[in-house]
């Protein structure tokens, strides 16, 4: 796809916003958090760093999106904002017709959907993104990482979607026991093209378990601040569109992580706020082709996707925005490993 570059694009200029002195801040935080990451990032053990910027030689081949079925997805307790006020107002018909919807977008994409089997009990399963992270390695493959999830009724999620990707034929690449807190995709999120990965913390995951994460994995993992309590996890309030492009909702970030995507990204589009606060705008799966799948109750963060070159695929999945999800955290990628 193009990523067409118009001028009434919505693109900030963080810097100049900022003003001088914000800017020499945000530049030495901004050094703070790519050093930081350039140091503790490690291949073999060593404190060797990467060049993140370099194209990966082999992107791991897609297999399609892996999905859980909503059998007993409902909100049971408050885990976040958006769960205010839900507790047992999940229209269990709706959810299961809005999840169909969403696997026929995947279908007439022509993008191959898995299904999970869905577990009693486990009523945000749905939301299969949180208990594993899936990270590309240089060498073609992938590791799954499985996740330290924060709330006891979300933990034993980890070992039903790890089970699938053993049966899958992945290797499961484990943190070490203390390692600290960190919800796989909720808040890890890949870019396409780069030895690259965002790391949101100050929400649900934890600085020293982004740490971990670098140090077992084969990827340059850049850390950004959450702040406030309303976007929890990074997928919330930043969508990576392709190697150069992120969609965000700035006021979820720390200053300092603003300087460091503003040195990451040439391209930054902002969602509409109401729609990111409202209707999860930003938690949007974008493909390699520029089709974005999103839900269908953000038409302005849409339509600034669509002039900046991308295609928003649409779907009303509003049942799951009660609980605090959207597209992005329904799925995971599945690498085509073995079959
Ligand atoms: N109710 C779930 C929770 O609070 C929703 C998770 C949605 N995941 C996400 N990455 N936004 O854990």
């Amino acid at each position: 796809m193009g990523g067409r570059r118009t001028t009434g694009d919505p693109i900030i200029d963080i810097k100049r916003a900022n003003g001088l002195p914000g800017f020499l801040g945000t530049l030495r935080r901004t050094f703070f958090d790519i050093f930081h990451a350039m140091t503790t990032t490690t291949i073999d053990g060593s404190s060797r760093p990467q060049d993140w910027r370099e194209r990966i030689a082999t992107t791991p081949a897609w297999g399609g999106v892996l999905l859980c079925h909503p059998a007993h997805f409902d909100v049971l307790d408050v885990k976040n904002s958006f769960m205010k006020g839900q507790i047992g107002s999940v229209d269990k018909e709706r959810a299961l017709h809005q999840w169909h919807q969403l696997t026929e977008t995947y279908r007439s994409l022509g993008v191959e959907v898995h299904v999970l089997d869905p577990i009693a009990d486990l009523e945000d399963m749905v939301f299969c993104a949180n208990p594993v992270c899936i990270l590309p390695r240089a060498d073609g493959g992938a590791d799954v990482i499985p996740s330290h999830m924060n709330h006891p009724s979300r933990q034993r999620e980890v070992e039903h979607v790890l089970g699938w990707f053993d049966g899958w034929g992945c290797d499961v690449t484990h943190l070490p026991e203390g390692a600290g807190r960190i919800e796989g995709h909720g808040d890890v999120l890949v870019v396409p093209g780069r030895r690259l990965a965002l790391g949101g913390h100050g929400g649900r995951t934890e600085l020293r378990a982004l740490d971990a994460l670098a140090a077992a994995c084969d990827i340059t993992l850049i850390p950004l601040a959450l702040q406030g309590d309303v976007f929890y996890h990074l997928d919330t309030c930043l969508a990576v569109l392709d190697e150069n492009t992120v969609l965000i909702h700035p006021p979820a970030f720390h200053e300092h992580a603003l300087g460091t995507l503003s040195e990451l990204f040439p391209r930054i589009l902002i969602a509409e706020p109401t729609e990111a606060s409202d209707h999860l705008a930003v938690n949007a799966h974008a493909l390699a082709d520029g089709t974005v799948v999103m839900g269908a109750q953000s038409p302005r963060t849409a339509a600034r996707l669509r002039e900046a070159g991308f295609h928003p695929a649409t779907v009303d999945v509003s049942e799951f925005h009660k609980s605090g999800g959207s597209v992005f955290c329904m799925r995971l990628d599945v690498p085509a490993l073995t079959r």
